[in-house]
């Protein structure tokens, strides 16, 4: 890949990755026998939660005709659909009941499965794995169970808090990502009196490794405009400050900031919803004035000033990117970007012929720029 290539030339269609977990539905958003409709990855499930509380995920679709299962009626245990009364268990889909057969039918209607996907419900966040196309899951059997455990918010002691944050994007999941990991829109954007102005800009050098299915910026001293660094400050000296920033396949960013005692860690991820949307969580856990009792609401304050000056940007964005300009990655600031790119295609790579992963980065890296 030529270092100056074209931003298009490596996304020609924005491809959203399945066989991985996505944050859904943040948990408080779903109460006991209620369902909702969502969106991941241009397939439409209904998130629900049982009368024991446990959530559950389904395809919005009907295996019979096709009718949202969401506009059912759900009883805390079986979702029935609106079309013709079939009921399904709502953990595993499996058909439980159709009304129109008469006793001498023997039709086996524990065969029949609603698609469902595995789930799991972690830092406030209900979870849901959407696998490959063609895979087990979508349509008449059984569903595999998920690889792997869904992704966590790092924690390093017992008591912590945790809050998250979350907005829709205008934008294709690529421009979602390469957004969140862009160092150098940092003074342009994210201005505020209490924070930096454009005249804060300075160079900074950064060393970068590779690890599995993503890159790690190495532990360093934090940015000192960086706002976790802010807060830190005041607990701690500023060079016993390290920070950790991890990228990994598909959309996971972890952020690690770690002074003696005290941590913050945030997992943000941006959830592709269609070719063309986007949404970006962000969930922080730390243990850092847990004493405070505006900790948390000034840390959601100062976040969420964030996510909505990326989100306005983006907003903007999307109107230039309507008349598909020609787009560019440049040295050394969007090299992250272009690691991405290398990363998502060694993916689909991975997964269309086999063989070994093949990363893009032979070995740590050092990037410089201002910002
Ligand atoms: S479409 Fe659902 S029962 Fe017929
Ligand atoms: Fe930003």
């Amino acid at each position: 890949m030529p270092d100056d290539s074209p931003l298009q030339s490596q996304t020609p269609d924005a491809l959203m990755l399945f066989g991985f977990w996505y944050r859904a539905v943040p948990s408080n958003q779903l109460r006991r026998g209620q369902l909702a409709k969502t969106m991941l990855l241009e397939q439409s499930l209904v998130i629900g939660r049982d009368q024991q509380g446990q959530p559950f995920a389904l395809r919005d679709a009907c295996p019979h005709r096709g009718m949202p299962l969401s506009c059912g009626h759900f009883d805390g245990q079986q979702v029935e659909c609106c079309y013709h009364g079939w009921r399904f268990d709502a953990h595993s889909g499996q058909c439980q009941l159709i009304p129109s057969l008469v006793p001498e039918q023997t039709l086996k209607i524990d065969r029949i499965y609603a698609g469902s996907y595995p789930y799991e419900e972690r830092d406030d966040f209900i979870w849901v794995f959407i696998p490959d196309p063609g895979a087990t899951g979508a349509g008449f059997s059984k569903p595999a169970p998920a690889p792997t455990p869904s992704p966590e918010v790092p924690k390093f002691s017992e008591h912590y808090k945790l809050a998250y944050l979350t907005a829709d994007l205008p934008c294709s999941v690529d421009h979602g990502i390469i957004g969140l990991m862009d160092p150098a829109h940092g003074p342009f954007v994210h201005q505020a009196w209490w924070w930096r102005s454009q005249k804060s800009i300075h160079e900074k050098q950064k060393n970068f490794e590779p690890i599995p299915y993503g890159f790690r910026m190495s532990a360093h001293t934090p940015s000192s405009n960086s706002a976790p660094y802010k807060l830190l400050r005041l607990y701690a000296d500023a060079d016993s400050i390290t920070t950790t920033i991890d990228f990994v396949l598909p959309n996971l960013r972890s952020e690690i900031i770690r002074a003696g005692k005290y941590w913050f860690s945030s997992l943000t991820t941006v959830t592709p919803i269609t070719r063309s949307q986007c949404r970006i969580d962000v969930v922080a856990a730390w243990n850092l004035f847990r004493w405070l009792p505006f900790g948390p609401q000034l840390l959601k304050f100062v976040f969420a000033k964030f996510v909505e000056q990326d989100r306005r940007t983006m907003e903007l964005q999307s109107e230039g990117l309507k008349h598909n300009p020609h787009l560019m990655l440049i040295d050394d600031a969007d090299r992250p970007a272009k690691w991405y790119f290398g990363l998502k295609n060694a993916m689909l790579e991975m997964k269309k012929n086999g063989g070994e992963f093949r990363h893009p980065m032979s070995g740590p890296v050092t990037l410089r720029w201002r910002s």
